[in-house]
């Protein structure tokens, strides 16, 4: 039979959200299922890849022979990206990472101040881990997701450039029964052309899973049309 599409390619995959400590018993985080990531790896696989799965705090199953690392806050996210990062042939970023993390963990249960009607917390910015991959000497190919309420095109050609990424999946979430949580998504592809113009190109709303395989198959003619011959 013919060589499976991905065959030879190690493909790391960021997941779900990362969550922030606070306190021993309280976090920030967010509603980030892990879903869109945990479909990629499985698809990825299913085409012949060998796949590494960066995973924040999750509840679904290791897709089988996939590599997982199982990761909580930011910084860690960041650390094991940068371990699988040289190793790997394309780098795709589909965790929610908080972009905040607390200045200080507290090393007590934070008490209530009767006194206070209000409590600050003091954040500071989390790193860009699929920018800090971008940035690599020699990077890997890069996948990133954009999120967006509005001007989808404007927004993701933006995380394109500034991310410096080859290619970028945005959705809208507002659209109602899709993305966040959802089994279903719908997502449009950027990436620069010949020039520095950016394309687009719509994947149709579908289950994640087959959406997942439907960006990979379009990713694959990307990767190679860039790749030097
Ligand atoms: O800036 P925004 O969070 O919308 O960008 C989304 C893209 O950037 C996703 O690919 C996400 O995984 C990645 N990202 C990251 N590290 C961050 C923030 C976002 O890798 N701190």
């Amino acid at each position: 039979s013919a060589t499976p599409l991905l065959h030879g390619l190690h493909i790391a995959i960021t997941a779900g959200p990362t969550r922030e400590a606070i306190d021993p018993v309280r976090y920030l985080s967010n509603h980030s299922s892990g879903r869109m990531g945990f479909a990629l790896a499985e698809a990825a696989v299913a085409l012949g890849a060998r796949v590494t799965l960066i995973s924040g705090p999750v509840t679904l199953e290791t897709p089988a022979g996939v590599e997982r690392i199982d990761v909580v806050s930011a910084l860690e996210m960041l650390a094991a990206a940068e371990q699988t990062a040289p190793h790997c042939d394309w780098f795709i970023g589909c965790a929610a990472v908080a972009d905040y993390r607390l200045a200080q963990i507290s090393e007590h249960k934070l008490k209530k101040q009767s006194d206070h009607g209000a409590m600050t917390l003091h954040l500071i910015e989390n790193p860009d881990i699929i920018a800090a991959v971008a940035a690599r000497p020699t990077p890997p190919w890069t996948i990133g997701f954009a999120a967006e309420t509005r001007e989808l095109a404007q927004y993701a050609g933006d995380k394109l450039r500034r991310k410096g990424l080859d290619m970028i999946a945005a959705n809208d979430v507002t659209a109602p029964g899709l993305g966040f949580g959802a089994e279903e998504n719908a997502l449009t592809l950027y990436h620069h052309g010949e020039g520095a113009e950016l394309v687009s190109h719509v994947l149709p709303t579908c289950h994640k899973r087959a959406l997942a395989e439907a960006l990979l198959r379009y990713a694959h003619d990307r990767y190679r049309a860039h790749q030097p011959r």
